[in-house]
């Protein structure tokens, strides 16, 4: 495991397999699921991603129980020189014990990434955040700030994004159609696909804010940040752009793909283009991960075919993306989730190295043991 990371970082040979320390696990370049932090616990970080910061990896995720889905703990955080050896720091962000709190234990979050803010000194987490007992319904962004990377961050605030205010690529006509839900009851019928690509869920949201659930984030070289996520009832992805201060939205967002269903982004640049990872909506199930690109963030953005090759590309490797993390000498690293439904806190990890082919497009070769 040592051994294939070192070679991540520093650039030799990328293909070579290598058994990890830890006993029984077999990695080549697929991370053993039920991976182990240095103390010997099992790492809990999932649908996480990683921030670098003075010379160290922070890696946060998804603490999840052993039987349930529900958030009982909150956000964990480790740290690691190497990507390798990973030291627990304990809960970044913790669930409330207060009743009625947003995040009060029993709430679900999801996808927390940090990033950052020179402007303030402090580092931001926001995450997917369902409120107790509400199942997906609450679809809410939430943002925690804290002035050392590992925490505790302070829970500020959760919501819907944008409430009143339209996606800039949405047409004047587009807004203009006020569609109501009540008339596209059926679902995937062609009136309603139409519907639906004309905004359907948008001017249904509206005044509350657009629906946010699977998420990431993203801070761009001149120091603005995005916020991208699953919206309109997964059907649409939208990028929000973030205050200076990265702790609101700014207004300004738009929507790509519409009725795409696209989820679980993971976005990176590379020679001044955008790409941007997904996957399909079949929940905790691997299902073929979906490839775009843009000149801009703001797009346009196009579809390419999955960047995964190899057996068993079309189902992921049976993952499912939640980060790319920029390592020195330009390279990247895929980070995905192996989702196990039935315990999640024993989901394992898939991390592999991106490379490009002669058509400039991103390649992930299949994981070997
Ligand atoms: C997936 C999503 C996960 C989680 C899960 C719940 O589609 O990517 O983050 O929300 O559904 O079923």
């Amino acid at each position: 495991m040592k051994r294939f990371i070192l070679m991540l970082l520093f650039g030799s040979l990328l293909l070579a397999s290598c058994k990890g320390r830890q006993e029984g696990t077999t990695v080549g370049l697929v991370l053993p699921t039920e991976w182990k932090d240095i103390s010997g616990e099992y790492i809990n970080a999932h649908g996480g991603g990683i921030l670098s910061y003075e010379g160290k990896y922070y890696w946060f995720g998804e603490h999840r129980p052993d039987k349930g889905f529900v958030t009982e703990v909150g956000v964990n955080c480790y740290s690691s020189e190497n990507l390798c050896d990973w030291k627990y720091e304990g809960v970044a962000l913790s669930v409330s014990s207060e009743p009625g709190s947003e995040i009060e234990k029993g709430c679900i979050m999801e996808r927390p990434k940090v990033v950052y803010n020179a402007k303030t000194g402090k580092f931001v987490m926001w995450f997917h955040l369902e409120l107790k007992g509400q199942g997906y319904a609450a679809a809410r962004a939430g943002v925690a700030i804290s002035d050392t990377p590992t925490g505790p961050y302070r829970f500020l605030h959760s919501g819907r994004v944008n409430p009143g205010i339209y996606p800039e690529n949405m047409t004047q006509e587009e807004r203009e159609a006020k569609l109501d839900t009540a008339q596209y009851q059926k679902w995937w019928t062609p009136e309603w696909r139409k519907a639906v690509e004309c905004g359907l869920f948008v001017h249904r949201d509206l005044a509350g804010g657009q629906m946010s659930r699977d998420m990431t984030l993203y801070v761009d070289d001149d120091g603005k940040a995005y916020h991208i996520y699953s919206s309109e009832e997964n059907l649409t992805l939208q990028i929000a752009e973030l205050t200076d201060d990265y702790q609101k939205h700014s207004g300004r967002y738009i929507r790509l793909f519409p009725g795409g269903h696209n989820e679980a982004p993971a976005i990176f640049k590379r020679e001044g283009v955008y790409w941007m990872i997904c996957s399909g909506c079949t929940g905790w199930a691997p299902n073929e991960a979906r490839l775009f690109s843009a000149p801009s963030i703001w797009g346009p953005w196009k579809q390419h075919p999955t960047p995964f090759v190899g057996e068993g590309a079309d189902r992921t490797f049976g993952g499912q993306s939640t980060y790319v993390l920029a390592l020195p000498g330009n390279r990247l690293l895929f980070m995905g989730d192996l989702w196990k439904p039935e315990s999640l806190m024993y989901s394992g990890y898939l991390w592999l190295p991106i490379s490009f082919g002669e058509e400039g497009l991103p390649i992930i070769s299949g994981p070997r043991s």
